[in-house]
């Protein structure tokens, strides 16, 4: 029995995300053959992602993190995003490809990608494990996406409750949520 077995039921299995990770890792290194390529993992959801999916793209690459924090209004964000840990180095001229955990109401996203396309990329690309579209409240352009969910509360592999459930292997949903 596991810590979280009375409170979180599997919704997609660690297997199935460990697949798909690879099958996003090998097309990301078919899109970059021969450009530079900065991840920009987004913390701290995407820490997990961030590294398996590192790990499954054969290029050479950078990681870099990015801390944000939108203020939560219950559930939902208030679209109010900010920076709590900014990049150390500049960002101009690379092929940054932000890495994150889920898309929700997009708005978090928006912000993400008004920011670092002010710090002039060569491109700027999103990839994110999850996508909860039926929440949406603005449209960003997705061009890797690991699953599209329906509107559950979900945990681990690195998405988390309260900062609980972070180090789950599978992507969960709260019992009750
Ligand atoms: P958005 O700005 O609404 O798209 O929110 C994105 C952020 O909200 C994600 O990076 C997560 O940190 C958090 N989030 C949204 N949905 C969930 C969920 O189902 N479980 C855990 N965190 C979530
Ligand atoms: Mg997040």
């Amino acid at each position: 029995m596991a810590f979280y077995d009375s409170d979180v039921s599997v919704m997609i299995d660690s297997a199935t995300v460990e697949a798909r990770v690879r099958e996003l890792g090998v097309q990301i290194a078919r899109d970059y053959q021969g450009k530079d390529l900065t991840l920009i993992g987004i913390l701290k959801g995407s820490v997990f992602f961030t590294t398996d999916l590192a790990r499954a793209i054969d290029l050479p690459l950078t990681v870099e993190f990015l801390g944000v924090s939108s203020y939560q209004g219950g559930t939902e964000t208030t679209g109010e995003v900010r920076i709590t840990s900014d990049l150390t180095k500049p960002m101009a001229g690379k092929h940054l490809l932000i890495v994150e955990d889920i898309i929700d109401t997009g708005l978090t996203m928006k912000f993400l990608l008004e920011n670092l396309s002010a710090r002039h990329p060569a491109s700027l690309k999103i990839c994110t494990l999850l996508e909860k579209p039926s929440r949406a409240r603005t449209t960003v352009p997705i061009d890797y996406k690991g699953f599209v969910i329906e509107d559950k509360f979900v945990v681990g592999y690195g998405l988390d409750f309260d900062e609980v459930y972070r180090n789950l292997p599978f992507i969960g949903v709260m019992k009750g949520k």
